[in-house]
């Protein structure tokens, strides 16, 4: 039996999912996206390409973002766990506040959920359960040096933005 809430069944969401998703429907900003509890899903820029080495991972968790830099290129994933939601952190990261934004950074890019313990690798690909489907990957574009993200466009996983 599925838990209620749990994305990767296709259950039903949970209480507060549902109540944000009606009140925009209703057009009740009284709720809001902070009331929603979640991050920013604007679009934003995550700092300068040649500020993010390749092997690091950088987390920003205000609009729910990692950017990844492989030997391909750079990519981006969503911070947010598919099995119930609740945002995801590295399991070991440092800080990153010379770069506007980030909240921390890792060099195995490894994640862990608090509420269940679901874990993730780089790429956002599941490594230990109850989530059971990988991470969103972001659309990003490098525009004049500088790396845009747009949370709200999906794209696949394998995904790489070349400099
Ligand atoms: S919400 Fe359950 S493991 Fe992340």
């Amino acid at each position: 039996m599925s838990e209620t809430g749990d994305r990767d069944g296709g259950a039903q969401p949970c209480r507060r999912q549902f109540l944000c998703v009606l009140g925009a429907a209703a057009g009740a900003l009284a709720l809001g996206s902070e009331g929603c509890g979640g991050p920013s899903t604007a679009p934003f820029t995550a700092g300068n390409a040649a500020d993010h080495p390749v092997g690091t991972f950088r987390m920003f968790s205000g609009n729910g973002t990692i950017i990844g830099r492989d030997a391909a290129g750079f990519y981006a994933y969503s911070t947010s766990c598919t099995h119930q939601g609740v945002a995801i952190d590295f399991s070991s990261g440092t800080s990153c506040s010379t770069v506007a934004g980030c909240s921390s950074q890792s060099t195995t890019g490894t994640t862990t959920c608090a509420a269940h313990g679901s874990r993730f690798d780089g790429t956002g690909a599941v490594i230990q359960g109850p989530a059971r489907t990988a991470l969103e990957h972001f659309k990003l574009t490098i525009v004049g040096g500088v790396l845009n993200v747009d949370p709200t466009a999906v794209v696949a996983a394998a995904t790489r933005v070349a400099v």
